[in-house]
């Protein structure tokens, strides 16, 4: 790993310069943090578990014709994607009140919102990733109005199709946060989903119980945090069952006595 150059760390994640230009490899950390990196933890397996799931949604989605970075997986942790140029926004979509909107407005954490919303938040890790409005966005130009309407259309769609594929498991997509990025093919430019979808990344609760199966694990100090993507990754089909856990990390070869 070390002959890769590394073009950027970030808080679960490295990227280093792909094999051929206009590439990037992915590799995905087991390192959690939480509240802007205030609260930190390495949960043995995360990684591994985003990498599968982030290259599962990619490419089911890539199949409804979403375009996303996303080229292959190359091993436990790492994936080859396309270089794209981050647009600086988090667009989060919210089904259900959790979290944030349940702060800000008061709204009881679980209850159905009217309709999906979808929020936009200014990357800037100094600010605490602060929400803003379109009129920030036109303003200061983060976005055009062209990738503005891209990125508002393709969220919908994201969510209205993993909201699916969620709940045909079982499990509830309470809220999400997507980035974006903008990729230069010749003379033209196209607003492409990237970063990844994870647990890390979404809130997602079981339809029945309403247990928890998502990063506000680690956020509120449930514990079973590795276990809960692992029954994520198992109720899709991805990993065989919860117990591969152990075999996951274990293939790997960086980590083993996964609990
Ligand atoms: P929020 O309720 O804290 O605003 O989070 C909304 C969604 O965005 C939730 O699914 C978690 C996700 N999220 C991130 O992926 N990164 C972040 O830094 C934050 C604050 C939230």
């Amino acid at each position: 790993m070390s002959r890769r150059r590394k073009i950027y760390e970030g808080k679960a994640k490295i990227l280093y310069e792909g094999p051929e230009p206009g590439t990037i490899i992915q590799y995905f950390k087991d390192d959690a943090t939480a509240f802007n990196a205030e609260k930190h933890a390495v949960l043995d397996g995360k990684g591994v578990l985003n990498n599968r799931l982030s290259e599962f949604f990619m490419t089911r989605l890539a199949g409804i014709g979403v375009p996303t970075h996303f080229l292959k997986r190359i091993n436990m942790r790492e994936q080859l994607v396309k270089k794209v140029d981050i647009i600086p926004l988090e667009v989060v979509v919210r089904n259900v009140a959790a979290g944030s909107i349940s702060k800000r407005l008061g709204i009881p954490e679980g209850e159905s919102l009217p309709r999906s919303l979808v929020e936009f938040y200014y990357k800037k890790d100094e600010l605490g990733d602060p929400m803003v409005s379109e009129e920030h966005i036109a303003a200061f130009n983060w976005a055009s109005p062209q990738e503005m309407d891209d990125m508002v259309s393709t969220a919908l769609r994201v969510n209205d199709f993993l909201a699916g594929l969620f709940s045909a498991v079982g499990i509830r997509l309470v809220d999400m946060k997507l980035e974006f990025g903008r990729l230069y093919e010749g003379d033209t430019v196209r607003t492409v989903l990237a970063d990844e979808i994870s647990p890390d990344s979404c809130r997602l609760w079981d339809l029945e119980t309403n247990e928890k199966l998502d990063k506000d694990r680690f956020r509120r100090d449930m514990g079973g945090v590795t276990e809960a993507y692992a029954e994520v990754a198992t109720r899709l089909g991805i990993i065989k069952q919860t117990s591969d856990l152990a075999t996951v990390v274990d293939i790997n070869g960086e980590r083993s006595g996964a609990k």
